[in-house]
């Protein structure tokens, strides 16, 4: 029975969904929702704002500043009033409603930018330049910076990787989706040193530069970025698989009406996963996709019928039946080899 004091004391991290049944192909989701900031990001705050103390870096009299899409801010945010820190959380007008609630009743500062950087970087390039600015103008902020720590990526090093490891000994594949790369560079360097050989897919949204490429419009936040990840190291990375929005949302409202709902990033990684187990022979594959939260933040956005209407417009009806379509055929395919198992029994 675990007891703690500290709200980042627990996390669970030895929780997987076999996705089998509902995607028809071989896939197991290592849900990372499952701690009280609600998502990943617990880990590298944790381990941003530890190492930062021992360094000396953040003392009684700092205020914690940093530039988050919502789950970085949410994580720190409950850290930091667990610890006694001031935090100031710069976001932008994409972070979920619900997410700032959160911050706010957690006794977090919130900045929200409303328009791109002038000069490009977008609303990212516009977050760090106001981040910068407040640092500039005060000394007491300390910029933990999850864009260029590097105790962002040894967190996943340290415990996400090992975790997967551990319950997987003979892991084929791992998708992992791309935001600010601290999941999947921690995860890639641990597989690199590890006894057998792993293919590391990384999932990025497309209109993301994370990979390269031309910047787009991108609504959900988490995963994608507008600006290149200072923490990647592609050498790392043996597949990038790009998805649009409207196949997130499909996947999302799939697993949802299996009774699994998750946020948008999931949908993203898995999207990638099933595209990139389609090609290949999945016999005796053993592969696992990163489920970085939960879906109760996306209620007002990826699961809002209006949201949905005025933010995908036409591409949504095309959606609403290629889903129905979709669903049909993997239920079909996923009764039928339930059948043919019962047949060989
Ligand atoms: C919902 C969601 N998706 C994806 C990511 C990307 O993780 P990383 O920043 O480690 O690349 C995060 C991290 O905050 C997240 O919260």
């Amino acid at each position: 029975m675990p007891i703690i004091s500290l709200p980042q004391s627990f996390n669970e991290e030895e929780l997987y969904i076999d996705l089998r049944s509902i995607l028809g192909c071989p896939l197991f989701l290592k849900c990372e929702g499952f701690n009280f900031a609600g998502s990943i990001k617990l880990k590298a705050a944790n381990e941003m704002v530890e190492a930062a103390e021992r360094s000396g870096v953040l003392t009684p009299a700092s205020i914690l500043i940093e530039s988050s899409s919502g789950n970085l801010g949410v994580a720190l945010s409950m850290i930091a009033v667990s610890k006694g820190y001031q935090f100031l959380c710069v976001t932008d007008y994409r972070c979920n409603h619900s997410t700032r609630r959160l911050m706010e009743a957690l006794g977090s500062q919130l900045h929200v930018i409303a328009e791109p950087a002038p000069n490009g970087g977008g609303l990212l390039g516009a977050r760090l330049a106001y981040v910068r600015a407040r640092c500039a103008s005060d000394s007491r902020y300390v910029w933990l910076n999850q864009y260029t720590n590097p105790h962002n990526w040894k967190a996943h090093y340290q415990t996400t990787a090992p975790a997967i490891a551990r319950q997987f000994p003979h892991l084929d594949a791992l998708f992992i989706g791309a935001g600010t790369t601290g999941t999947l560079m921690g995860c890639a360097r641990y597989f690199r040193e590890w006894v057998r050989p792993v293919r590391i897919v990384a999932v990025d949204s497309v209109g993301s530069v994370a990979f390269g490429g031309t910047p787009g419009r991108r609504m959900i936040p988490g995963l994608g970025t507008g600006v290149r990840p200072p923490l990647l190291d592609e050498s790392y990375v043996d597949e990038v698989i790009r998805i649009e929005e409207v196949d997130t949302i499909r996947t999302c409202h799939h697993l949802a009406r299996r009774g699994f709902l998750f946020g948008g990033s999931t949908g993203t990684i898995v999207s990638g996963a099933i595209r990139w187990l389609a090609r290949h022979n999945t016999r005796g594959l053993t592969a696992v996709a990163i489920a970085p939260d939960l879906g109760e933040r996306y209620l007002d956005t990826i699961y809002e019928a209006r949201w949905l209407q005025d933010t995908y417009g036409e591409d949504l009806r095309i959606l609403d039946e290629q889903a129905e379509r979709e669903l049909a055929t993997s239920l079909r395919g996923a009764t039928s080899a339930v059948r043919r198992k019962e047949r060989i029994l």
